[in-house]
């Protein structure tokens, strides 16, 4: 009898169990997203100089899909980018609903960038962050949205009954904080409360199928994307790319980067005053420190900037990317163990709504007075601080963080591009204005002034996707305020990650008492000095009426401004070869044979890379001999290992050389090796035509 009834229970728990564990549907997906890799600015560090010579490593755009029981679903994308721009999400919810209808839309989309400063711009249909491109750029736009809709199409695809667990480790020697000054300025009640001055937690969501198997693991770390540097000219995915390329080699043995069934990504977080450059801070001749308040070296110590861990940037972003990766896989292996990860259970919610920051009237209470002060958001403009730049990324002109006074000079340009009113000055202080980019409107908007806000609720995971960069402390007072605000409304504890640069893209934001220190990040808190108070506002209300299960507003939509964008980027007008030579021909021929560690060099002529950029394929492929007639592919441009340069010899000819450079690492097997390049080239009556070009084989030896 008692037997019976303890079958009966065993029965029906295990009943209970199943169901939870076909509670959710669950997909991952990953596609090509790489932009043209050459004539084109890189978004991130608004250098003019930094334009596009080649690819080190290809971008990619990786998403998960999850639904509950009752058919609730979001779509979450991190996308190897410096930020999303609305324009942009708009084209690819926009290319999803062609193919799937209302299932997802703007609410329940969201698209972060990992924040490279390593990939082409011209994306994000704002005149400001567009200017250093020199405007709009179609084809990057064009892969983009592409790519980031066929990562969530093949999650949506490879749906399957499954399972999700969250678990979290400490990751020291990540990061940094480059605005240490700054974050002293949040009270000593509040800063004694965290062992650190930069977030160090990485949190993990890994998607499992029914029988256990692992098909994908997504990665929140808040660190800047910015190992490589603002001279490094060649396409990046920068530390975040590389970790989630180290992650995916590990679960998808013997697949070339980019490829395989595992999705394993690194995604931003609360990183506006987080750096990767862990060695911090120095002046570049002398090697002294920078002046803490302003980050400038005196006169003749030269540029005040942050690199290592590494010898050189590309060392760096290997450093932090494996530092990263072996955190992500610390969580994933104790999987057997199930000690630090949970199952989250539980239903699928999102909220979202547009607010138009400058026109926002909350309250907020205030101590000293014990009464409600009034909060307004300021028109969109940047402080003297921005053209500073930053550690990661020093500016091009003798601008100081830390700025609070301004200058007439400055304020004569600024004036004749659109003087701020008084009432702008005002409301930023103490920021000087150098940029009233709220009051230009030609040739269209320079910065947004309607921001996406949005929450996604997987369980008691919340994933509060900001459309900026938070700092640190920042980040912590809006986490808390989240879980807070859920466990107020609907009664129970949740885990709060921060999407940082989602949706859209509305530079910095700091907490009121950073702002006051006018450094780098504050200058580029575009709303003023009440900026993060409205998102402390907004948030709350969200996870409260995301809880209740109350509708919100919609809010106002950004401005359609597609067909008003400015580009003064050219074209490819054509390609030309030297008499005597033709596209892919091999110009400078590998040596016959290399040892481990060596340096392989191939120049082809070439093509300009513009005319295609060979979207899920690869400009060259490294082969090995397997037989007299089979060759293996062992390395393709999206590998670490590889570099492609490229070089216009001729300009008013159109002749071009395509260096490909391949660093035979210490796994490499020896044997016979070939470099193939495929491309295409721009006929000067039009059309555009392939070619291909094989080196020589040559031989790799054991030493
Ligand atoms: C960038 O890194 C390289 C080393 O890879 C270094 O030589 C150079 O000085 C750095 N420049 C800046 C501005 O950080
Ligand atoms: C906020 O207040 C200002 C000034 O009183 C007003 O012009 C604006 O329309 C208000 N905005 C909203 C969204 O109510
Ligand atoms: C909200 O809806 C979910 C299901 O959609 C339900 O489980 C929950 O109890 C509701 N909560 C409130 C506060 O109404
Ligand atoms: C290759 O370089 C690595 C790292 O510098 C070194 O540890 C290794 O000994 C080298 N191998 C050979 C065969 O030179």
């Amino acid at each position: 009898m008692a037997n019976w009834k303890y079958c009966l229970v065993t029965l029906f728990a295990l009943g209970t169990l199943s169901s939870l564990a076909s509670a959710y549907k669950v997909g991952v997906g990953r596609a090509d997203i790489t932009g043209p890799s050459v004539e084109i600015n890189f978004m991130g560090y608004a250098n003019i100089k930094q334009v596009g010579r080649g690819l080190h490593t290809r971008t990619f755009a990786r998403a998960f899909v999850v639904e509950d029981e009752k058919g609730n679903r979001l779509a979450f994308v991190s996308a190897d980018c410096g930020m999303m721009g609305y324009g942009l999400k708009r084209e690819v919810v926009k290319r999803l609903q062609a193919r799937y209808g209302n299932i997802y839309n703007t609410e329940n989309v969201a698209i972060s960038g990992t924040h490279t400063h390593g990939a082409p711009g011209g994306f994000l249909m704002h005149l400001l962050y567009d200017i250093s491109i020199l405007g709009f750029v179609p084809q990057t736009f064009e892969v983009m949205a592409q790519g980031i809709y066929l990562c969530i199409k093949r999650a949506t695809d490879n749906m399957v009954d499954g399972r999700i667990y969250f678990s979290k480790t400490v990751l020291l020697n990540v990061n940094i904080n480059r605005s240490p000054s700054s974050y002293l300025r949040n009270p000593e009640e509040e800063r004694a409360q965290y062992e650190h001055d930069t977030d160090k937690t990485l949190a993990q969501l890994r998607f499992v199928d029914n029988e256990n198997n692992l098909l994908g693991a997504f990665n929140w770390y808040a660190v800047h994307a910015t190992s490589m540097n603002n001279t490094n000219k060649l396409v990046t995915s920068d530390n975040m790319g590389y970790a989630a390329l180290l992650l995916e080699k590990e679960y998808n043995p013997n697949k070339m980067p980019g490829k395989g069934k595992f999705v394993g990504s690194f995604c931003s977080s609360n990183l506006g005053d987080v750096s990767p450059n862990i060695m911090g801070p120095k002046c570049s001749l002398s090697g002294n420190d920078c002046d803490i308040l302003t980050s400038h070296c005196p006169a003749g110590e030269g540029e005040c900037f942050a690199s290592g861990p590494g010898r050189d940037m590309f060392e760096s972003t290997q450093i932090i990317g494996q530092r990263l990766a072996d955190g992500a896989l610390s969580l994933l292996n104790e999987q057997s163990q199930e000690s630090t990860a949970r199952e989250v259970t539980g239903d699928i919610r999102f909220i979202h709504q547009f607010v138009d920051m400058p026109n926002y009237n909350g309250s907020t209470y205030n101590p000293l007075t014990r009464k409600l002060d009034k909060i307004r958001g300021c028109q969109p403009a940047m402080g003297y601080s921005f053209a500073a730049g930053t550690t990661d990324g020093p500016g091009a002109f003798s601008f100081e963080q830390g700025t609070t006074t301004d200058n007439p000079m400055w304020n004569f340009v600024r004036d004749f591009i659109v003087p701020p009113t008084q009432e702008d000055i005002k409301c930023h202080e103490p920021k000087p204005i150098l940029l009233a980019t709220g009051r230009a409107t030609f040739p269209y908007e320079w910065q947004p002034k309607i921001v996406s806000n949005q929450i996604l609720k997987i369980g008691d995971v919340i994933i509060a996707a900001i459309p900026c960069e938070f700092t640190t402390m920042a980040g912590r007072r809006l986490r808390n305020q989240i879980r807070a605000a859920a466990s107020a409304a609907g009664g129970i504890d949740t885990e709060v990650i921060i999407a940082g640069l989602t949706n859209i893209y509305s530079s910095y934001t700091v907490t009121p008492e950073e702002y006051q220190a006018q450094r780098y990040e504050a200058a580029s808190t575009i709303f003023g000095p009440h900026t993060h108070t409205i998102y402390m506002d907004i948030y709350e209300h969200l996870t409260k009426a995301m809880m209740r299960n109350e509708t919100v507003d919609a809010g106002p939509s950004p401005p359609y401004m597609n067909d008003v964008m400015l580009s003064l980027n050219t074209g490819v007008l054509f390609d030309g070869h030297p008499i005597g030579t033709d596209f892919g021909y091999v110009k400078t021929q590998p040596k016959k044979q290399y040892g481990i560690n060596d340096t392989v060099r191939a120049t082809f002529i070439s093509g300009n890379p513009r005319n295609n950029l060979f979207t899920e394929k690869t400009y060259f492929t490294v082969e090995r001999k397997i037989n007299e007639d089979r060759w293996k592919i062992t390395y393709t441009d999206a590998s670490w290992d590889t570099r492609m340069i490229w070089h216009r010899t001729n300009t008013i000819l159109g002749f071009s050389e395509l260096e490909i450079v391949w660093n035979i690492s210490p796994q490499t097997l020896p044997g016979d090796y070939r470099i193939r390049h495929s491309g295409e080239y721009k006929y000067i009556l039009g059309g555009k035509y392939p070619y291909e070009g094989l080196t020589h084989s040559f031989t790799v030896t054991e030493d």
